[in-house]
């Protein structure tokens, strides 16, 4: 666990066995929804819904470390959170677990920054 969180930061996500195979998963975790993303380098959580309007990034594209929204191409470094390229703010991404066969997700890093979406 990360020295500045508790037990009650980390959420349920769902089961592995419903992500198995895929890239990206919608889920409700921590009374909000969210979405699983695989990367390169493992599984992280990040908004169900785009920061810059209000497209659904399930629908986006993962091509290795990095997410592209469908709408307007806005790109994020999934391992950091950084804009890439186009999109004009941060993507807020939250550190994922495996834990008796649950994907569990650090829900309180994806409340700390607050809502950022822009119209
Ligand atoms: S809605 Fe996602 S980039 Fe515009």
């Amino acid at each position: 666990m990360e020295p500045d969180s508790t037990q009650e930061d980390w959420q349920v996500a769902c089961d592995a066995d419903e992500f198995e195979g895929e890239e990206l998963l919608e889920c409700h975790s921590g009374g909000q929804q969210i979405l699983l993303v695989r990367t390169e380098v493992g599984v992280v959580a990040c908004p169900a819904i785009c920061p810059h309007m209000e497209e659904r990034l399930a629908h986006g594209i993962v091509d290795g470390n990095v997410l592209t929204c469908s709408k307007h191409l806005w790109q994020w470094n999934l391992l950091s959170g950084e804009p890439v390229g186009l999109a004009e703010m941060p993507l807020q991404v939250a550190p994922v677990r495996l834990e008796a066969g649950k994907y569990v997700v650090n829900v309180q890093k994806l409340k700390r920054f607050g809502d950022s979406s822009c119209s």
